[in-house]
């Protein structure tokens, strides 16, 4: 009986030394993602830059022909005003941090991290998706993908797109990430 208990007092000891280990790791994790949350937002125009040129895919202009482009615009129209009202939301919905939230890059993230170049008209930009680009949008960081990962590239998956593709959306549709990605899709073209 004695040593029945010793047992489970060591078992018990090594789960909270365990527990205690988990806990440092996870506050651990959570610092170095604060840390990857302060790199600086730089804006579409920028991205630009480089990566309109045909030859390598003009991921800019096929980003402009999507609706993300357009998500600020679109809290311009009748529907959106419909929908400001069903949502209890009041004044003019281009003004309204409850739609801009999801609508705009600009109006997404912390104000203190934007570049002068980061507007709200430019609706959901590349940045909402690849992380900020202060720090891995020079040449010589982006030639290297594993450098512009550690500088805060972010190769999105489907947990980016649920950020705003979710049931607090007023006209949320549903979201399938295999179909949802095939609208906006803009590769590089193959090496
Ligand atoms: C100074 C030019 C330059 C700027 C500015 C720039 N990029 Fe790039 N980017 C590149 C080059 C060069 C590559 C590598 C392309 C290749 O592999 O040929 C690249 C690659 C990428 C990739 C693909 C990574 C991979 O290999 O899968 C993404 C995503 C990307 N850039 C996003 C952005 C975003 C978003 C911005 C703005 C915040 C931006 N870039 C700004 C030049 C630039
Ligand atoms: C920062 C918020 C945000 C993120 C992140 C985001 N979206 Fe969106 N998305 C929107 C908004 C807002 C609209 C609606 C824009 C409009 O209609 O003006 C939209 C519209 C779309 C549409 C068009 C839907 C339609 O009704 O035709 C597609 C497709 C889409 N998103 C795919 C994606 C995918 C794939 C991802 C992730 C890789 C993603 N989105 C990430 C906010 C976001
Ligand atoms: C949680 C993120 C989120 C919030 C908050 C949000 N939206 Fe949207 N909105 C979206 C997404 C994502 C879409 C694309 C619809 C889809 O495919 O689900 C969209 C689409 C729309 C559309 C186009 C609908 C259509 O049928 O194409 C309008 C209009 C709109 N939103 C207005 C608003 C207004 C007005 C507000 C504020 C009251 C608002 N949204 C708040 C994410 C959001
Ligand atoms: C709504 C989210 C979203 C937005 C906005 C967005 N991207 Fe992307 N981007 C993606 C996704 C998803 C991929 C595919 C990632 C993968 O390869 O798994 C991608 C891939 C890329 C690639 C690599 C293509 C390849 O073939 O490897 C480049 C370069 C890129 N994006 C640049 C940009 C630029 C520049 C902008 C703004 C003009 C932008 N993206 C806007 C979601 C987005």
């Amino acid at each position: 009986m004695r040593r029945i208990a010793i047992l489970a007092g060591m078992v018990l000891a090594l789960v909270s030394i365990k527990t205690v280990f988990a806990a440092e790791r996870k506050s651990e994790g959570s610092g170095l993602a604060s840390n990857s949350q302060s790199h600086k937002y730089i804006g579409v125009k920028k991205c630009a830059m480089c990566h309109k040129s045909e030859l390598k895919g003009n991921q800019y202009g096929q980003w402009l022909s999507t609706k993300h482009a357009q998500a600020y615009e679109t809290l311009a129209t009748a529907q959106a005003q419909e929908t400001a009202k069903k949502a209890g939301v009041s004044g003019n919905p281009q003004e309204a941090l409850a739609c801009l939230k999801c609508h705009s890059t600009a109006n997404s993230v912390e104000s203190s991290l934007l570049g002068e170049g980061v507007v709200k008209e430019n609706g959901v930009q590349c940045e909402s998706c690849h992380g900020a680009g202060a720090d891995y949008a020079p040449l010589s960081v982006m030639k290297d993908k594993a450098e512009a990962i550690a500088a805060g590239l972010v190769i999105p998956t489907q947990e980016v797109c649920l950020k705003c593709h979710n049931t607090e959306s007023p006209n949320f549709k549903g979201f399938d990430f295999k179909e949802y990605s095939s609208k906006i899709t803009h590769p590089q073209p193959k090496k």
